[in-house]
């Protein structure tokens, strides 16, 4: 059977129909019902965050936030991420500015991100990119003294505490995919985390329309409320994310045993101190391209697929502007995640890893 890099996390068929009883029942399908609520709750609470809105999607998530703080002209974001962080920018008539990410902690560097800033910047969007933290201390710092927003993509981080915090707990506004691919997820969904009650006021009006009240079309809006089957699904996976956790660690930790002995020709993904990690990824960095080209051939022809996350550099992207990020650029094409889930076998685990030996012999 074909592995793939992850697996969505399936709750008990019954446990569905059991929510979608009352849906069926009361006919509410949408429009902010009580299973989209009882999941912002119960979130938003994990999260430490004081208020949180569920919305369609991870790239509506970014869009909203952009919007609900008011942003205009320059964003400073990170070249090593999945195309929706910057991609959203654009989207919102932002302008994207690529500062480069620390060579050891793949995440937006503040020394580059200050060098990056402008009369015309307004905030930083950076992304804990595979659910490790970025520097978060100092990014708070430059936002602060430079009155910038903060914004952390924190799309990977559920299940992911830094310092005895969830890791979307930070920033002025940080944001989730709740993809089928992500560890909690409602097939298709985001989340929006921020502390500032006007904040979330203003993602709450903008994702439905721009409507203030019932008649009142205070700021213009869009579409991005989550129905009442997805929050119902994401409710019946929420109780089963921290058994993935755990065996997605068991997993995690037989990679890096079986990788240990080629632990001198590839990088082994590094859990940062002070990371309670969830697990989502496995990224293994390659002395060169042309390694992970064989790895992935060796793999794809054991029908396993690991994915290039996250090649190319965004700031190569044709339609964003000429920054150079020599970090992102030279670790991008070196970059292969490895399948990772909580239903992936042992025997997988060990089979993938013998074939990238053979591949870095
Ligand atoms: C870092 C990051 N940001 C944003 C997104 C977009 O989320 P969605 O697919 O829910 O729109 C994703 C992923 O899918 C992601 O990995």
């Amino acid at each position: 059977m074909s592995v793939h890099v992850t697996r969505s996390l399936v709750p008990p068929l019954d446990d569905f129909l059991e929510r979608l009883k009352p849906i069926w029942e009361e006919a509410r399908f949408t429009n902010d019902g009580p299973q989209v609520r009882e999941l912002e709750q119960l979130v938003a609470r994990e999260l430490e965050s004081p208020h949180g809105i569920a919305v369609a999607n991870g790239t509506l998530a970014l869009q909203l936030a952009s919007a609900a703080l008011d942003l205009e002209g320059e964003v400073i974001t990170t070249p090593l991420s999945f195309v929706a962080t910057a991609s959203s920018l654009v989207w919102m008539g932002l302008t994207p500015v690529f500062a480069d990410v620390h060579p050891t902690t793949w995440t937006l560097d503040p020394e580059r991100c200050a060098e990056k800033i402008t009369t015309r910047t307004r905030a930083i969007l950076a992304t804990h990119v595979y659910g490790f933290p970025c520097d978060v201390d100092s990014l708070a710092a430059l936002a602060r003294e430079k009155n910038l927003k903060l914004i952390f993509d924190a799309s990977h981080t559920f299940g992911c505490s830094y310092r005895g915090r969830p890791l979307a707990s930070y920033g002025d506004v940080a944001t989730l995919s709740l993809h089928a691919t992500k560890i909690l997820h409602s097939a298709e969904g985001g989340f929006v985390c921020t502390a500032d009650p006007d904040t979330a006021h203003r993602v709450r009006v903008q994702r439905n329309f721009g409507f203030d009240g019932l008649e009142s079309f205070a700021v213009p809006g869009i579409n991005a409320k989550l129905s009442e089957l997805h929050a119902a699904l994401a409710l019946c996976i929420l109780p089963y994310v921290e058994a993935a956790i755990v065996k997605r660690r068991e997993r995690f930790e037989a990679y890096l045993e079986a990788l240990h002995a080629v632990a001198d020709r590839v990088e082994l993904p590094r859990i940062p101190d002070d990371l309670e990690y969830n697990y989502s990824y496995f990224p293994l960095l390659f002395e060169n391209e042309e390694a992970v080209h064989r790895a992935w051939l060796a793999l794809v022809a054991m029908d396993v697929y690991p994915r290039r996350y996250f090649d190319p550099p965004l700031n190569s992207l044709p339609y964003m502007g000429r920054d150079r990020a020599p970090v992102a650029e030279a670790l991008c094409p070196r970059l292969l995640c490895l399948p990772l889930h909580d239903g992936l076998p042992l025997d997988d685990v060990e089979r993938i890893a013998a074939a990238l030996v053979e591949s870095l012999a």
